[in-house]
């Protein structure tokens, strides 16, 4: 399927790994100009030098989501350097583990400034380069446990279904610009994330059994997905082929989320 990228310039937040990389990848495939940000420069620059294998150059960038003036310099960076912006990613994010039990109000805070804060600046600051482009669009890259809460992922399960609120009200909002604003949420994808929590909860097993081992009960393939299973479905909606899609919110989990 001709996706019509070529030439079409996106902004990836977290491109430097997992999901935000993959999705950077498939975007360059498709003819995009690319930008991307992470706190980490020595990890941003041998990614964005990866990248660029592809044979187009990526503006990488370090920034940090959850500071604002930090988010207004990479979408103006971002924007100076690929000649505009007609695509943001949401993606920047991280998993947070606990209950309500042992979460504190810090933990939450921190937690909404990382997801939905993230979110909001981010598309505030893009807003005005994307209306330029004429066909602007937002992919928010969210949790099925802002759909299907777990008590587990407490703070999760709360501020996700407010980024899946966000989503919704932002792409009734911006409608009638022609600016398209879809969901995706992610079950159980393997990536750094998931070492993380793998080193965290349970060093003992080996990470192919860790991983088996959480989703056999919860994801109806039996299995964890691989980024790039996120990225073609991202690379879509960024497309004109999906020009009438908005307000969406699409999982991608294996079947996992115990919905209709
Ligand atoms: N993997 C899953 O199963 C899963 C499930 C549900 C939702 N998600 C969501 O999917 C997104 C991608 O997750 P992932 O699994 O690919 O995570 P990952 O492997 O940990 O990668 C996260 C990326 O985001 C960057 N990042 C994190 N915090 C940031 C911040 N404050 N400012 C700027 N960049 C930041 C990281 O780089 P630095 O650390 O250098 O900043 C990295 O590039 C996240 O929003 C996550 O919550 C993932």
């Amino acid at each position: 399927m001709e996706l019509g990228l070529q030439g079409r310039r996106a902004l990836v937040t977290g491109g430097s790994k997992g999901i935000g990389y993959a999705i950077a990848e498939e975007l360059l495939r498709e003819g995009a100009a690319v930008a991307v940000c992470a706190r980490h420069a020595e990890e941003l620059s041998s990614a964005a030098r990866e990248l660029e294998k592809l044979g187009a150059p990526v503006v990488a960038r370090v920034a940090d989501v959850t500071q604002a003036a930090e988010v207004e310099e990479l979408v103006e960076t971002a924007a100076g350097q690929l000649g505009g912006l007609d695509i943001l990613v949401n993606n920047a994010g991280r998993a947070h583990p606990g209950t309500f039990a042992t979460l504190r109000d810090q933990d939450f805070q921190a937690d909404l400034e990382v997801k939905l804060f993230s979110q909001v600046r981010c598309s505030r600051a893009a807003l005005p380069h994307l209306r330029r482009g004429g066909a602007g669009t937002i992919i928010n890259i969210n949790a099925i446990y802002g759909r299907q809460p777990d008590p587990a992922f407490f703070a999760t399960t709360v501020d996700r279904a407010a980024c899946l609120a966000l989503s919704k009200a932002l792409a009734m909002e911006l409608g009638r610009e022609g600016i398209r604003v879809n969901s995706v949420n992610i079950g159980f994808v393997r990536t750094p994330q998931w070492e993380n929590i793998h080193r965290l909860r349970a060093p003992e097993l080996g990470l192919e059994q860790f991983l088996a081992g959480v989703a056999e009960p919860e994801v109806p393939l039996g299995r964890f997905g691989e980024p790039g299973e996120v990225a073609g479905l991202v690379a879509f909606l960024a497309s004109s082929r999906a020009s009438y899609i908005s307000g969406a919110s699409i999982d991608v989990s294996g079947g996992m989320g115990r919905y209709v």
